[in-house]
């Protein structure tokens, strides 16, 4: 069953993107300590590859998708998103988004959170923190009868408050046994446009949130979103379904470490 060409699942997938989901999550949950300066993004990967490669029946959603190699994107500073996993090397004080998506029985899991290699910057700090909050934001306002715009105009309320920006050239979807599905989940927007959430739709929440501008730009790699004034750029994802009172969060951390992902001070 559909609305608005939007998949409404069953009771019984809800278990499916659990497992997917907690899958993803536990990935996340173990790479702290790979992050540090001299790392390189690339090492990062090889690591959560083999992570699933050592899981039975665990595959990358990413690898082969469209064309990409990875099992990562890894987006670092003014990276957006869709960065490429590569050979050069974190810096004290940067900031990076790891985004991981698994396929477990057919469900897929997609979430992503922020890291710091070595010492976290006052600014970059409260960009984290925002950029965090703004997606609490966006899944406390998930509920039967709100809107998509709901979501967006919470999240873009909140952030520009905050004096920074949200990206509007990529966004949340919808997903369940597919990767990209309708709806986009935009993170901005006006209340009470959009398709009405219901029951049993799966979908993520993934804000981008910048210091600067929101413009952003695809560099010739044709992956890569960079923030055009070079501002630093952050994201959080979970992959979450609708129930008849609120979301249930598939891509929980099951260490609690969602945020932050680095001792704080
Ligand atoms: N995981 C990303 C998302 O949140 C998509 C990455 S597609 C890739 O939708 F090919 F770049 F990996
Ligand atoms: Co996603
Ligand atoms: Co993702």
């Amino acid at each position: 069953m559909t609305r608005d060409g939007i998949r409404i699942h069953e009771e019984a997938d809800f278990a499916g993107m659990h497992k997917a989901g907690r899958v993803a999550a536990e990935i996340l949950d173990a790479l702290p300590e790979f992050v540090f300066p001299g790392q390189t993004t690339g090492e990062i990967d090889r690591k959560i590859t083999e992570m699933i490669d050592a899981r039975p029946g665990v595959v990358s959603a990413t690898i082969g998708y469209k064309g990409y190699q990875h099992a990562s994107c890894i987006s670092v500073n003014h990276v957006v998103c869709h960065g490429i996993p590569g050979d050069k090397k974190l810096k004290d004080g940067d900031i990076l988004n790891v985004d991981v998506t698994v396929i477990v029985d057919g469900w897929y899991g997609d979430t992503s959170r922020m890291y710091v290699a070595g010492k976290l910057s006052r600014k970059s700090e409260r960009l984290l923190q925002v950029t965090h909050d703004a997606l609490m934001i966006g899944l406390e306002t998930v509920k039967p009868g709100k809107t998509f715009g709901d979501i967006g105009h919470a999240i873009q309320t909140y952030v520009e408050a905050q004096r920074m920006s949200v990206v509007r050239d990529f966004c949340g979807h919808g997903l369940g046994q597919v990767f990209h599905a309708p709806p986009n989940v935009l993170h901005y927007g006006r209340p009470g446009t959009g398709a009405v959430l219901e029951e049993g739709m799966f979908f993520t929440i993934e804000p981008m949130v910048n210091l600067g501008r929101p413009d952003t730009k695809v560099l010739a790699d044709d992956w890569t979103a960079v923030t055009r004034d070079k501002s630093l750029s952050a994201q959080y994802e979970h992959s979450l379904g609708v129930t008849a009172d609120g979301c249930d969060i598939f891509t929980l951390s099951p260490a609690g470490l969602f945020h932050p992902t680095y001792t704080p001070e």
